[in-house]
């Protein structure tokens, strides 16, 4: 079958292509109806159908036959400790702490929030969660405490898990005194808070409220699964959308289960039994998805590495672990090969590792630049795929589908569209664009199974968010061009979000912290060309009158506040004085040009701009400052 087929078959009949594709997965009830809506008039997949993800992780392959198979690999080059777990393994570790859990009083739909670095823990305490039909919610340990109290008072976790800290390269990040701030500063109140306490450091526990993880393991006994409806939630995940308050994209449990399942197979090209890497992180999408539940759902072995591209100890790291493990398909962001790139250009260490077992490289999070494509192909030697998705689908949308076709690859293009995704690229007026003309990327409403069906209690921000715009379709917050043979190249966010070092982050967000210190009168904040990071942002504000402190002081007060505020994750790290800021007449600062002079790339002014002279001013300012492309 040819990916044109395929493709087209799944757009011409999408609930018999999608029924299709829900039989690999082993249903307690297979769905009665495979697409309906719901009371807010949205779209869901396999109404009726009964299952749960934690058994379709686990049990379905001990009863298959791969008790003794790895499933899961540890290696964390930061604390030198390698454990390997078999599928019979993780079930009896999951299974105990969904005992606790239970213990604790979590039932089906309780929410349970995750802080959490990359141990093995946290996997037991995801699929824990998913035992027991309870809605994790996974908080990426970048974030500061007020992102985690937003995400508290968002959520509502009847419980709370955590480690004492993590480990970054050499710095160890305490974990609980984030979320004691975080709790006194967030209006709810969990009842319990439990922590996995590591050897290197340790978490003061408060009486009555927090518990110690092995302590409350010798207090349980092993969970059954629970049978769960295919639109109940299996997690929460916040992500940054274009205002202060973080999205809340909900994943239920059905769509998500055959999305990974088909992802793997038709995406991926892996197979039951081998080894896929996807060097992330599980407070992201990438982690949910790649190193927790597809691997496990197909049947794979999953790496979950606690390390750095470089550093850790140095820019070999990935090759071993390729080698040692024999990963088979590996994942991970364009900034981590830059970052490998950058202290080893020429690929020395390499030369101590047979890579041979790879079969593909693909990589995502931000457009993977030629530069880096080209580099990564001589490295491995692999077909190196570039492809596109968001929190939102929770799987890929604009792909090679290598286990239908490896279609030739095109550099600086994502792919194709993934079967089930009707992509265009659409105009201000909702009209379809020509080839190779630059617009809106946007999905035909429905989207496939597996991406979110709304937001967490929004089901307005939902529409407001990604249905308005463009009737009839999903607005990706994305731009970019289709070519003639459908290959599609993604040019940017075309909104407030920028990605840096394939963290999605808000500016918008940053804004609101700069602007609430005393001596700003007002704020833009950007995100610029970055050689490592891809992106990073850069913050210029107006002072207050009056104000007598010297624009390094300011600088570094605005620095430290974006870091205690939204965690050092923000990579915010330059705040430069302006006297003015480019303006439309009614008052909207105009970023998107701010952003186009840092990066040297052509733009028009609108005719409702304020004062044409201050784009002038700007350049020189940014030159003189060294900002983005204009600064070099
Ligand atoms: N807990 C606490 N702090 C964290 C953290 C965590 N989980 N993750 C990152 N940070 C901190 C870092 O220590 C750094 O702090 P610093 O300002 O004190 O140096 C800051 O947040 C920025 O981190 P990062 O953007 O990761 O930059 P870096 O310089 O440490 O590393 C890369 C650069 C490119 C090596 C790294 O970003 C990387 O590996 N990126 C790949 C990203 C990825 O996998 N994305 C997922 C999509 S596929
Ligand atoms: P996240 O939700 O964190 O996965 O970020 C999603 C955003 O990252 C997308 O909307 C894009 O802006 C960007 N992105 C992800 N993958 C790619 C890619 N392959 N090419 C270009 N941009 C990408």
């Amino acid at each position: 079958m040819s990916y044109q087929n395929e493709y087209d078959q799944s757009l011409s009949n999408p609930v018999s292509y999608w029924k299709k594709q829900a039989k690999a997965i082993d249903w307690f009830k297979f769905p009665e109806t495979i697409l309906s809506k719901d009371d807010d008039d949205l779209y869901r997949w396999y109404k009726g159908g009964q299952l749960n993800t934690c058994y379709l992780a686990l049990d379905y392959h001990i009863e298959n036959g791969r008790a003794d198979q790895t499933a899961l690999i540890y290696d964390s080059p930061v604390t030198n400790t390698k454990q390997k777990f078999t599928y019979q393994e993780l079930l009896t570790e999951t299974a105990l702490f969904a005992g606790v859990l239970k213990n604790l009083g979590i039932e089906k739909g309780d929410r349970v929030i995750i802080y959490m670095p990359m141990i093995p823990q946290v996997v037991f305490a995801m699929l824990a969660c998913a035992r027991l039909g309870a809605v994790h919610s996974v908080v990426f340990g970048g974030f500061a405490a007020h992102e985690l109290a937003i995400r508290i008072d968002d959520a509502k976790p009847k419980v709370i898990l955590a480690a004492s800290g993590g480990m970054e390269i050499s710095r160890i990040v305490p974990y609980k005194p984030i979320i004691d701030e975080a709790l006194e500063e967030a209006k709810h109140e969990p009842e319990a808070c439990v922590v996995f306490q590591r050897d290197f450091v340790k978490a003061e526990l408060k009486e009555g409220r927090d518990f110690d993880w092995n302590d409350l393991l010798l207090k349980a006994q092993p969970a059954s699964y629970v049978s769960v409806n295919a639109s109940d939630p299996l997690y929460i995940l916040y992500t940054s959308g274009t205002t202060g308050q973080p999205k809340g994209i909900v994943r239920d449990n059905g769509g998500h289960a055959v999305a990974m399942h088909f992802s793997m197979k038709n995406i991926y090209g892996i197979k039951p039994g081998e080894v896929y890497w996807a060097a992330s992180d599980v407070g992201w999408v990438v982690g949910h998805s790649y190193i927790v539940y597809a691997p496990l759902i197909y049947g794979c072995t999953s790496v979950l590495f606690e390390g750095k591209p470089i550093k850790t100890p140095d820019a070999s790291t990935f090759w071993r672990v390729i080698n040692e493990y024999k990963v088979k398909v590996f994942f991970t962001a364009p900034t981590a090969f830059r970052a490998i790139k950058k202290e080893d250009p020429n690929g020395d260490l390499k030369a101590n590792y047979d890579t041979s077992c790879l079969k593909y490289l693909f990589l995502a999070g931000e457009r993977t630049d030629i530069a880096t494509l080209d580099w990564c192909k001589k490295m491995l030697n692999v077909p190196v795929i570039d492809h596109w998705w968001q929190t939102e689908s929770g799987f890929p949308m604009i792909a090679n589908m290598t286990g239908i076709e490896l279609a030739p690859i095109k550099p600086g293009s994502a792919g194709r569209s993934v079967c089930g995704f009707d992509i265009q690229i659409l105009d201000e007026n909702n009209q379809v664009k020509s080839n190779n003309e630059e617009g809106a990327v946007a999905i035909k409403y429905p989207l496939p199974p597996g991406c979110l069906p709304t937001l967490y209690q929004d089901s307005e921000r939902f529409k407001s968010s990604y249905l308005k715009q463009y009737p009839g379709y999903y607005f990706s917050g994305d731009g970019g061009y289709k070519d003639e043979d459908g290959y599609i190249y993604i040019t940017g966010r075309i909104d407030d979000i920028i990605n840096v070092a394939g963290h999605r982050l808000s500016t918008v967000e940053m804004e609101e912290v700069v602007a609430s210190h005393p001596a700003i009168a007002e704020c833009a904040v950007v995100g610029v060309a970055d050689d490592l990071k891809g992106q990073i942002p850069v913050g210029f504000y107006i002072l207050k009158s009056g104000v007598d402190k010297t624009v390094d002081q300011i600088e570094e007060e605005l620095i430290l506040k974006v870091r205690q505020t939204i965690g050092p994750v923000a990579a915010f790290k330059r705040a430069v004085r302006a006297e003015r800021l480019p303006k439309t007449r009614s008052g909207k600062i105009l970023r998107k040009i701010m952003r186009a002079i840092a990066d040297q790339k052509k733009f028009t002014p609108p005719s409702t701009i304020e004062d044409m002279s201050v784009l002038g001013e700007l350049e020189v300012l940014m030159k003189n400052q060294k900002i983005g492309m204009i600064g070099r």
